[in-house]
């Protein structure tokens, strides 16, 4: 007979075959083989449950809103957004000698750089390995995130975690961290002048970290790190390269947890990200 499963690990099982079923995945087998190359520390309590990748056989549905359209091939050249009065983004971010983490959230300080910090109730800097292979960059703090200064603990944080996990991963192996570190009221999209006066600092953790991957959860981070004001439909999924860092654009966990059936489309571009970070993505048959 073999022994049954701790309670525990019985639901966090559940919880992933859940998640799985929801990424369209529908067959499983044990690997115990499988490892996990990343040269950042990865968990040991990483499932020995691999999914057996495949086609999402969600239906093909036509997610509302300007989202999902064919991501072209041919767009790794961006179009700029039309020129901010004062330095760009990529002038104002100096890079600093020696730079690290804990200078970074000292030199941002008590924030008060733009309206934000009127209401935020803690700064949210970013969370995580600071030497992680693997950046993923939000749009700015929510209301759960604002109350505990951690980025993605509310229910799209949930989601963005159980997408780590199925890449094989904990939280604690990747950094993730935010285009404004304040939260913007009634989660409104951050401003131009909010998203100038926050990206230096954003700038400085990505080429402090110095990730092999970045990946950009909607478009307000997307555009933000990109520069652009194309919609991240035309550039989604594909490869993109940032400062000398290979950059994907995904779609946002709040996004998935409105349109479930995108899903299928950001577990394909974070398949693309395990391929290139050398992590395991097994086929039925091989
Ligand atoms: N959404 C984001 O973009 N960032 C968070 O930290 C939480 C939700």
């Amino acid at each position: 007979m073999p022994e049954r499963l701790p309670e525990t690990l019985q639901q966090k099982l559940s919880d992933r075959l859940r998640y799985y079923d929801d990424i369209g995945i529908g067959g499983f087998y044990r690997d115990r083989g499988a490892t996990l190359c990343l040269d950042a520390p990865v968990s040991t309590a990483a499932p020995e449950v691999m999914p057996i990748i495949e086609e999402p056989s969600l239906p093909k549905r036509e997610p509302k809103s300007a989202q999902p359209v064919a991501a072209s091939a041919a767009s790794h050249k961006l179009e700029p957004v039309p020129a901010p009065s004062g330095p760009s983004l990529f002038e104002a971010a100096i890079r600093i000698e020696n730079d690290t983490l804990p200078l970074i959230r000292e030199n941002l300080g008590d924030c008060t750089r733009c309206k934000l910090h009127k209401t935020r109730k803690n700064i949210v800097f970013g969370d995580g390995n600071p030497k992680a292979q693997l950046v993923f960059v939000g749009e700015g703090p929510g209301a759960d995130e604002d109350a505990q200064g951690l980025p993605f603990v509310g229910r799209a944080g949930k989601l963005l975690t159980q997408m780590i996990e199925a890449m094989g991963l904990q939280r604690k192996d990747v950094y993730i961290c935010n285009v404004v570190k304040c939260r913007p009221p009634e989660n409104r999209q951050p401003e131009k002048d909010e998203v100038m006066e926050c990206s230096p600092f954003l700038l400085r953790q990505i080429d402090t970290i110095a990730p092999k991957v970045i990946v950009c959860l909607g478009s307000t981070a997307a555009q933000t790190v990109l520069q652009t004001n194309r919609g991240i439909s035309h550039f989604r999924g594909e490869w993109l390269e940032f400062r000398g860092r290979k950059l994907m654009a995904t779609y946002h966990p709040a996004y998935l947890l409105r349109n479930p059936s995108a899903k299928g489309e950001v577990w394909k571009d974070l398949q693309k990200v395990m391929a290139e970070l050398g992590l395991a993505v097994k086929r039925k048959n091989s």
